[in-house]
């Protein structure tokens, strides 16, 4: 089972900023869309919440510390399961979903966003936590994408 980690994040980590995300980058919604279809996508709550609307063609499984709703601790009954519908599992986020399941993760791909941003909502440098960049690819004149693996 794959655990892919994906995030948009500028040249100093920031992710977010009063509840939303701080760059408008349509070509990155665009891939979040294509690369996410047909996959199981985890998130929190309150990320859960921005959405304009809800994702179709996509599993989304919200994280909440709510009774009756899915925590961390399902997680590993939830793969069992999730391992015979599908190949992979996306952690779209947000801040305190990637800090709980980023040990989880064997993958990730960060949109790099070249400048920096206001924000209040950070990921941890994943080059200082044991993670090797592999590739770096342009999306658009202002982002990357790159690929990481846990060293
Ligand atoms: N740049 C990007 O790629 C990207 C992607 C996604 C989001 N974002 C940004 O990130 C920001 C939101 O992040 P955030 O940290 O404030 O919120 P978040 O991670 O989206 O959601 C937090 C909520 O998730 C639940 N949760 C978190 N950890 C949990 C755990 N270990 N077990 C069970 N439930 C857990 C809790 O829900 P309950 O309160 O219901 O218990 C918690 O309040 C926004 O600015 C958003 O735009 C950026």
């Amino acid at each position: 089972m794959i655990l892919t980690l994906m995030a948009a994040a500028d040249l100093e980590w920031g992710i977010g900023v009063n509840g939303k995300l701080p760059w408008h980058l349509p070509e990155d919604l665009k891939r979040f869309k294509a690369r996410t279809m047909g996959k199981a996508v985890v998130m929190g709550r309150k990320t859960v919440e921005t959405l304009p609307s809800s994702l179709p063609g996509r599993r989304i499984l919200t994280l909440t510390r709510h009774p009756l709703g899915f925590g961390q601790h399902d997680l590993a009954s939830l793969l069992t399961t999730l391992a015979s519908e599908t190949d992979e599992i996306i952690v779209a986020g947000g801040g305190e979903v990637y800090r709980a399941l980023l040990p989880y993760c064997n993958r990730a791909e960060i949109t790099r966003v070249k400048g920096v941003y206001t924000a209040d909502t950070r990921l941890i440098d994943l080059s200082e936590h044991g993670w090797t960049l592999l590739s770096s690819d342009p999306l658009s004149e202002i982002s990357d994408i790159e690929q990481w693996t846990r060293a």
